[in-house]
Parts: C-alpha cells; structure tokens; sequence
C-alpha cells in the first residue's frame, strides 16, 4: 500500500515540482483549488496545503480532513509574510508548516518522518536503553508535568514527544518547531496579542499556549527560543499563566509542554544562549535518547520493521543478507534511525534485490577519522571526481526509471544539486 498524499497547491508548476520531489514512493493527487480538493478527501494519508487558493483559504480544509482521518499528516505551505496563518493552521490541526520557497529536500524529509508516526505500534523498542525510555515515559505521560526529550539527530525525539502525548489522555497535540519561528513573531505565536500591540495586529488573536489547551504543546529545538520568551515560559510553567502581547490581564492554559531540543543544552546555558532557570525547571523529566550506536540491539528490530513498510510500498518483500547485518551492526550511524531508514529505502530502490553486504556499503559514510583531510581532497584530481558522481548519478537515474526527484533521494543530494550537476554534465 501506497501513502495518498493530496496537493493543493494553485501555481501548477510548483505543484508538479512537489509531486516529482515525493517521488513513485506515494500515491500523489493534484489538484488547483478548494472546490476540487474537496471532493477527494477520502482517504488520503498526507496533504499538502497552500493557504491561499483562488477560491477561498485552504484553512478550512484542515478541520474536514482532521475528522475524516485524525492522523492525516496535514503539512502546510506559507507565503513569506504570512506567518500568522501557519499557526492558525497549527490551531486549526496541522502538522507541520514550511515557508515558501520551500526547501523540497525537507518537505521530503517531513513527510517521511511523519508518516510511521501515524500508528503507535510503530514504535521500536528492543535495547534495555529504549525499554527503560518508554518506561520513564510511560510513567511520566499522564502527569502534567513539562518534560525534555534530548538525543542527536534522527534518533527518535519526535517520536518520543508523541508517543507521550498518546498515553497523556490528552486530545490535541500542537507541535512547533522553534527553529522555523521568525523571533520577532514567536511571542506572539505562542501568546497570543492584542489588536493594535504591534504593527500589523490588526485582530486580537490567540496563541498557541491557549490553542493546546486541555492538550500538549510540542515545542522541537527548544534551543532556538529567543531568550527573552524563555523566561516567560518558564512563568507560564511555573504558574500556569502568561500575558499575551499587549495585555495586562493574565490568560492562563492547562497546556502540557513536552520540549526536545539536540543541541547541548548545558553548553547553551554555559554560553549564555539559554536560561539556567528554565534548563533546570525543563529537567525535572529528562529523557535522553541515545544514539543508535549506543543501543546496537535496536537495529535488526528497526531494519525489520522498515523493511515491511518497504515492502507495502514496492510491493515486494526484501532480505537483509547475513553479511549486511553485520555491516549494520559495525556502522556508526552519524544520522541515527533515520539515516538507518534513508539507507534502506535507498539500497532497495538501486540494487532491485536483497540487501547485500555489497549493495549496502557504498552508501555508508566513512568513520570520522578515515574522512579525508582538507588538504588530501584538493589533491584529489577534480576530473576523477566528476567521472564518478557522473557515473553514480547515471546510475542512479536507471535504477528509478529518470525520476530526478526519487534519482536524488537515493544519493542523498538535494534535488537542485542534481539538476545542477546533470546540467553542468550535459545529462
Ligand atoms: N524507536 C523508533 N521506532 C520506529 N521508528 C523510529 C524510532 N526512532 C526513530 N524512528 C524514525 O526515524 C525517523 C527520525 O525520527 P525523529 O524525526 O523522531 O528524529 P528526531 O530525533 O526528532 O530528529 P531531529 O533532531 O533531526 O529532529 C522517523 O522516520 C522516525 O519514525
Ligand atoms: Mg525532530
């Protein structure tokens, strides 16, 4: 089974460009406005939003699409400028939002990672280190207290957050990626302000805070939050209550916040680029996620259970010889679970069969000390380079009968950078 995602986008160029950027991987629809979008709801797993259609906002669309089906994985698309309408859409249900000119190599990236999240089963747990994870947060999931998810890249924080707020009993979850906030914007998104409390506040609107209400505010890259709101997060997590920009009266919110950040935090703190106060109050519940390479006996179990996903989607079943297991088992993993899904989807795209020791090794990065120094790269002739990435992206455009967009995903390039190279090479 293929994922459905629906488009909804009115420039149709940038719509085919999303679609060839998803690649053969997903059942993709298109379609140019609200009236037609709203015919082919049924269904769909994902969606990709434009907010500004010719015939209305695509707001109104996520509420429909949430009722019909509560995990669709609804990623909305902003103009420059418009901002404010992304949290409306996070408000109103969305998953996530990414700003125009959108970077295809994330949007790809987002809806990859958002899809297994749709079912909690999906969640692997084999190490002594994650069952002791998903103990703790079992523990902590119906408290009401905040807690801190931390871990390297990739290594399962969203996930985590998640699988939280599904045993908390709570009903919506918001989720706010810090990172993608303009910061003259943020106090107001999580806020919320008054008509007339800064240029351009036209209405008087609520923030996030009040939006999760009775729910959990996931806030990602906590690290990112200018400093001057973290100290009015932690009031809000100390009391209950905040001000809305603008306001004198106190507004106050039952939010549970779960924040993840994979960034040093003590170091942040030691730099001055985060609050001691609020490090200390976020860690009353640490869960440190560590790195794939940490908890070896996760990834048979992860490999296991991406390949079946692979298999629904290619529609055949494919094995993991004894030689690339063992390769799997030595490797270190610097983007953790998901590099391990990335390299997968990957080596079965290209090699058309199993997983073998050699169809899986040109793809793993070098270990850190065997990377080439500067100095012996520039030594490297520039034509010997050009003849292999010419060779591999010749390959690479076999194995996926000329998708460029799925071509780029299996070198792991974006898609410009392949159009790019295939231009300079005359391919
Ligand atoms: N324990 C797990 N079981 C199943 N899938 C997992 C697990 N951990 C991670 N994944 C998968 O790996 C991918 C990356 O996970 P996730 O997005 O949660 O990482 P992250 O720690 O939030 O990374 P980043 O710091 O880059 O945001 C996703 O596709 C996710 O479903
Ligand atoms: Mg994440």
């Amino acid at each position: 089974m293929k994922y459905k995602i629906l488009i909804v986008e009115d420039n149709k160029k940038l719509a085919c460009l999303f679609k060839e950027a998803l690649g053969d991987e997903y059942d993709i629809r298109l379609v140019h406005d609200l009236k037609q979008a709203k015919s082919c709801l049924d269904g769909i797993h994902g969606l990709l939003l434009d907010l500004q259609l010719p015939d209305g906002e695509g707001l109104s669309l996520i509420r429909p699409v949430r009722q019909i089906n509560p995990s669709c994985v609804i990623i909305v698309v902003t103009a420059y400028g418009t901002i404010q309408k992304a949290v409306e859409a996070l408000k109103f249900g969305a998953t996530d939002f990414l700003e125009k000119p959108v970077d295809l190599e994330a949007l790809v990236q987002r809806f990859q990672d958002l899809f297994p999240l749709q079912g909690l089963q999906d969640l692997v747990a084999e190490s002594s280190e994650m069952v002791e994870i998903l103990q703790m947060a079992d523990r902590v999931a119906s408290t009401p207290f905040p807690v801190l998810v931390t871990g390297d890249t990739g290594t399962g924080k969203d996930v985590l957050a998640r699988y939280i707020h599904q045993h908390s009993g709570r009903e919506k979850f918001i989720g706010l990626n810090c990172a993608s906030v303009p910061h003259e914007l943020a106090d107001s998104m999580l806020f919320g302000h008054l008509k007339g409390s800064f240029t351009g506040a036209i209405e008087t609107r609520k923030g996030l805070l009040s939006a999760a209400k009775g729910g959990t505010l996931f806030l990602d890259e906590i690290g990112e939050l200018p400093l001057s709101l973290q100290a009015k997060l932690l009031r809000f997590l100390d009391s209950g209550c905040y001000l809305a920009l603008g306001s004198s009266q106190e507004s106050k919110s039952d939010a549970r916040i779960v924040a993840a950040t994979n960034k040093d935090l003590k170091k942040a703190v030691k730099n001055g680029f985060f609050r001691k106060d609020l490090h200390f109050r976020l860690t009353t519940f640490p869960i440190h996620i560590p790195s794939l390479m940490d908890r070896k006996d996760d990834i048979i179990p992860l490999v296991h259970h991406h390949l079946e996903r692979v298999k629904q989607v290619l529609g055949r079943r494919i094995r993991l010889s004894d030689g690339a297991k063992e390769l799997l088992l030595d490797y270190y993993f610097p983007g953790n679970v998901r590099e391990l899904f990335n390299l997968l989807d990957r080596t079965a795209l290209l090699t058309g069969g199993d997983i073998t020791h050699g169809s899986l090794r040109p793809f793993l990065s070098p270990p850190p000390e065997d990377k080439p120094a500067p100095g012996d790269f520039w030594s490297e002739s520039r034509g010997h380079v050009l003849k292999k990435e010419k060779e591999l992206i010749g390959a690479a455009l076999t194995a996926t009968g000329g998708n460029k967009a799925a071509a780029a995903r299996a070198l792991k390039v974006s898609y410009k950078t392949l159009f790019n190279k295939m231009k300079k090479m005359g391919l």
